[in-house]
């Protein structure tokens, strides 16, 4: 059985857990958030209110999960790497890590910055949370960009992410994908 923490050669289930809910959840996001913003906001369409209500409501609570990720890779060791990858490789991989948690934070933040300089408030599982700026029509739509645009950047980075997972399991036959599932894989 996996255990909770990491060791040096494989991720525990709790980041596990973490990694795989927050994978789900982000790429949901990313979806919903091209979806709904292609509706038209003519006439106050009520099916794309609806649906930025939810992507708000999911979007804060990858924030949260976000916080505690952070919080236990910190206090956790981090597997090394399979000894196969070349130099440039491990930098990249580590570097793609650390843009993903960047991008964890970034983009539920400027979520939130852009609801409150358009002055509407952010409600997240019946909780009202409050607003982080003024109501100012510019910042919003500087905010917006920024905002679609980090979501194009996650999109790129979890193209690369998943595509050299695949690549090191299928075509080199690595311990990089089976140390992120339960159960499987400690040797690298
Ligand atoms: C990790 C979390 C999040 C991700 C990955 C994400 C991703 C996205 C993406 C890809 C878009 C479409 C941008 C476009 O093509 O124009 C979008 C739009 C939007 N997001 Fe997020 N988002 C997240 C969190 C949040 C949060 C927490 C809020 C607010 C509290 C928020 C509010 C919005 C709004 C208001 C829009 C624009 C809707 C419109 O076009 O009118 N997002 N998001
Ligand atoms: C959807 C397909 C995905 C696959 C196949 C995948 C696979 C993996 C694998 C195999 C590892 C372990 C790499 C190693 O240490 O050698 C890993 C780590 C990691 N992945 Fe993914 N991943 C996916 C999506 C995502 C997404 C959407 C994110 C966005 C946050 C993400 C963020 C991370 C991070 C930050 C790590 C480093 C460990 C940690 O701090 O949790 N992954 N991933």
């Amino acid at each position: 059985m996996t255990a909770l923490k990491n060791t040096a050669q494989r991720y525990g289930s709790v980041a596990i857990a973490l990694h795989w809910l927050m994978a789900v959840l982000l790429i949901g996001l990313i979806a919903l958030g091209l979806y709904m913003s292609g509706l038209p906001d003519v006439g106050f369409d009520k099916k794309k209110i609806e649906l930025v209500l939810l992507h708000k409501e999911y979007g804060i609570l990858a924030l949260g999960l976000a916080v505690v990720r952070l919080a236990w890779r910190l206090g956790n060791v981090l597997p090394a790497l399979a000894e196969q990858f070349p130099d440039w490789q491990k930098v990249a991989a580590r570097f793609v890590h650390l843009c993903f948690y960047a991008l964890m934070f970034a983009l539920p933040v400027t979520g939130w910055l852009m609801s409150s300089a358009a002055a509407i408030p952010v409600y997240a599982f019946g909780v009202r949370l409050p607003d982080l700026i003024a109501q100012n029509d510019y910042r919003f739509q500087v905010l917006l960009e920024i905002h679609k645009w980090l979501g194009y950047a996650l999109i790129g980075f979890i193209a690369i992410h998943a595509g050299a997972a695949l690549r090191h399991h299928f075509l080199s036959g690595d311990n990089t994908l089976t140390k992120m599932l339960p159960g499987t894989g400690s040797q690298g």
